[in-house]
């Protein structure tokens, strides 16, 4: 199987999509937070999935649940993705489902369609993003401008009724949950914060092996930092993220130590931006304390995944005066 690039392909209609039935891993971590992960080993899906980076760097959403009640932290890539969670779910004896949409990216919005009546949060930004490109949505061309010539496209483009700028706190039952809109990775992506057991949904702000960093954080990445810096100090003892090892989640999630090598890999960014090798560096000379602490592991495709944060970087701060990041380190 070959590596995808971050990169626009024509996308291809004459396709013949074999259907497919997710083979789903489910992790409850405790009493109330389920994860549900897909992707990474894909060699037994149908060819046509074989194209798409998110079901090569594998991808999970979180649910909570209290009773009869459930809150879907994102919605997943493709709608057998969500009808076999939602069958999961009322099985558990869920009868009344809301949403949050950590942000617009495919891969958490797709499964909207399922919860057409229901809640569906996510900041003010997101829903605009959301709005304005429902076309590419549900044409699949988002995802033919990162590498997927056969993404079916979202069935519908349902979007959140219920939106915030800055933070927003709900309940279900006991579990508080704070939403933090954070600059990270897309504009408008919020994390999940539930207090009393210090637990950060951390939504695409995380990721093993890195973050990809759109163009648009890319253009302030010292805002990056900082907004990285502010996760930190929130103390979670244990990081849940979309995109991760599926074993970690499972075993007990991911440290604070996972926000911290987030920050020190966008400080690199900046700090080598003008070296002479900067656009063929290899990621482990990036991360390897991390790698060697078991913080990170190396995935093969996000290889894909950090050419492409060098390139943006590179466009942004090569050729140019250093960005100074002392302030901004951990
Ligand atoms: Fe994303
Ligand atoms: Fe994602």
């Amino acid at each position: 199987m070959d590596t995808v690039e971050i990169t626009r392909v024509a996308q291809d209609p004459t396709i013949d999509r074999q259907p497919f039935t997710p083979d789903m891993r489910v992790s409850h971590m405790n009493d109330y937070l389920i994860c549900f992960y897909d992707g990474r080993e894909i060699a037994e899906y149908p060819a046509w999935l074989h194209t798409n980076i998110d079901m090569q760097l594998g991808l999970c959403c979180y649910v909570l649940h209290r009773g009869e009640k459930a809150i879907i932290f994102d919605t997943m890539l493709y709608r057998e993705h969500i009808i076999w969670i939602d069958a999961y779910l009322e099985q558990m004896g869920v009868k009344h489902v809301s949403v949050i949409n950590s942000h617009w990216d495919c891969d958490h919005i797709a499964g909207n369609f399922l919860y057409k009546n229901r809640d569906i949060i996510s900041t003010s930004k997101t829903r605009l993003k959301l709005e304005a490109n429902a076309e590419m949505f549900r044409t699949g061309e988002i995802w033919a401008m990162s590498g997927d010539p056969y993404y079916p496209g979202v069935e519908e483009v349902i979007l959140p009724n219920r939106t915030f700028d800055g933070r927003m706190t709900l309940y279900l039952d006991d579990i508080r949950i704070d939403l933090i809109e954070t600059f990270v990775h897309q504009i408008g992506h919020l994390v999940a914060y539930l207090p009393q057991d210090q637990i950060l949904l951390a939504g695409d702000a995380c990721e093993d092996t890195v973050p990809f960093n759109a163009p648009a954080m890319t253009s302030e990445l010292p805002i990056q930092l900082e907004t990285y810096r502010e996760l930190l100090g929130l103390g979670a003892k244990t990081v849940y993220p979309c995109h991760g090892r599926f074993e970690v989640i499972d075993g007990g999630g991911y440290t604070n130590e996972f926000i911290a090598a987030m920050l020190d890999y966008n400080v690199k960014l900046l700090d080598r931006a003008n070296d002479e090798d900067f656009l063929s560096a290899p990621v482990e000379s990036f991360i390897q304390p991390w790698l060697d602490r078991g913080v990170l592991a190396l995935h093969e495709p996000y290889r894909a995944l950090h050419r492409n944060n060098l390139k943006i970087a590179k466009q942004f701060y090569g050729g140019r005066s250093k960005v100074s990041t002392e302030s901004l380190r951990f």
